[in-house]
């Protein structure tokens, strides 16, 4: 087993209770750039960009799934300044400093586990990283994605190797896939903390 960061240990310790989720991350908010970026050597910004990035028109109007403090807004941002980047977290602290990168088109207070504010086939594509993981979104919040993706469009998220199987997702793509409701573009064992050698699964799903 990896020695992992102890702000990660609680993390994933959080059991998906809104509570404990709002209240860890506004605590760390200020200081969660530094420590995820410099000490623990967060990758899943850059990865996610740079795929859905690849995957859509240089205007396109996407949704930044658990935005966080807009590390992949950045990211998105740096492959593409035409971008229109809508923002959606369940964190008013961790919206707050994604407000300060100015990079956001509008940032949405909304919880992935319950009905998004947002209608049907609203974006071109999906990115999320960092949030389908243990103790935060379980696979049932692909649901919402799919339904406010367009169809063709695509979703690009990490599943921390940790809850690949354990949580479900595997398994809830697969049917997502054997339903019709999206087609398997790839999934790609990939980096993920690269200073404590943890790994996850960076999934491209298109909605169909
Ligand atoms: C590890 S951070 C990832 C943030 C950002 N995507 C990144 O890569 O830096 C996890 C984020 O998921 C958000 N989150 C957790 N549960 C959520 C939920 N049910 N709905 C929306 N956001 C949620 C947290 O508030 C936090 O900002």
């Amino acid at each position: 087993m990896s020695s992992e960061h102890p702000l990660l240990e609680r993390a994933i310790s959080l059991e998906g209770d809104k509570n404990r989720i709002q209240e860890f991350y506004n605590d760390w908010a200020d200081r969660y750039d530094t420590d995820m970026l410099q000490t623990i050597g967060y990758v899943a910004p850059s990865l996610t960009a740079e795929a859905l990035a690849a995957r859509v028109a240089p205007d396109a109007y996407v949704l930044d799934a658990g935005c966080g403090t807009g590390l992949v807004g950045l990211e998105l941002s740096n492959r593409s300044k035409a971008l229109r980047i809508d923002g959606l977290d369940l964190t008013m602290g961790m919206l707050e400093e994604a407000r300060k990168t100015h990079i956001y088109n509008e940032l949405v207070e909304g919880d992935l586990t319950a009905v998004l504010p947002i209608p049907d086939n609203t974006y071109d594509g999906i990115v999320s990283a960092g949030v389908f993981t243990n103790g935060h979104v379980g696979p049932q919040g692909l649901d919402e994605l799919v339904r406010i993706a367009k169809p063709k469009a695509p979703i690009v998220l990490t599943v921390r190797d940790s809850a690949w199987e354990a949580d479900g997702f595997k398994d809830y793509i697969a049917d997502l896939d054997a339903k019709g409701a999206v087609k398997t573009i790839e999934i790609v064992h990939s980096p993920y903390h690269t200073k404590e050698d943890i790994f996850c699964q960076l999934c491209v799903l298109e909605v169909v």
